[in-house]
């Protein structure tokens, strides 16, 4: 059996891991300021998030809990909005609790848009979005992102934690691959 490379084609390397690190820590002292004196929960959603969740977790000085969720995608067409339902629920209610989804990429909005919607009805006292990647130019739900490390451009990328078919998530840089 060929066994794929460990490596990706990559085409570009965008962040090195030494660039995503600093980043984090900047990001990570931001939260742990806004959220001096409270508690948060970090929310993330498998499994592309968890790596990011991770790195940052360890970065925030403010007391944490975290909790996941995973979701499943069904589309008709394909690259048309598919609908978003819940597969693994979250451990535990958030009620009354100060929390971040903590996303791998925000792209069309569509599955982030989805999942505030449903973890805003459960009545946290706060919900906001930290985001490891944003790419604006293919937003078409608009949602409000509290807290984004970097702007990519419409090029598909894996590494920290971003697949392509459930490969290269360890990846420790971000990285474009080349097209198939
Ligand atoms: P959205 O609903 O369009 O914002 O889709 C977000 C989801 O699409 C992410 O959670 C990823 O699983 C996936 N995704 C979007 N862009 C990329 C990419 O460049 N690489 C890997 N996965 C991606
Ligand atoms: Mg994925």
């Amino acid at each position: 059996m060929d066994l794929p490379s460990a490596l990706p084609p990559i085409e570009r390397v965008l962040f090195t891991a030494e660039e995503i690190d600093a980043r984090i820590c900047e990001i990570a002292g931001r939260i742990s300021a806004d959220f001096a004196g409270r508690e948060l929960k970090l929310v993330s959603v498998l499994k592309g998030s968890v790596f990011f969740l991770t790195a940052l977790s360890r970065r925030i000085t403010v007391p944490l809990k975290v909790d996941f969720l995973a979701i499943s995608h069904f589309t008709n067409r394909p690259g048309a909005p598919g609908v978003v339902r819940i597969a693994k629920d979250l451990d535990d209610a958030i009620e009354g609790e100060h929390v971040l989804l903590v996303e791998d990429i925000v792209d069309t909005g569509f599955t982030t848009r989805y999942l505030m919607q449903n973890l805003a009805g459960r009545g946290p006292a706060s919900l906001g979005i930290c985001t490891l990647l944003d790419r604006t130019s293919r937003r078409i739900a608009p949602i409000p992102i509290n807290y984004s490390c970097f702007e990519i451009p419409d090029r598909f990328v894996v590494g920290w934690g971003l697949d392509y078919k459930q490969l290269y998530r360890n990846l420790d840089c971000i990285a474009v691959i080349r097209p198939e």
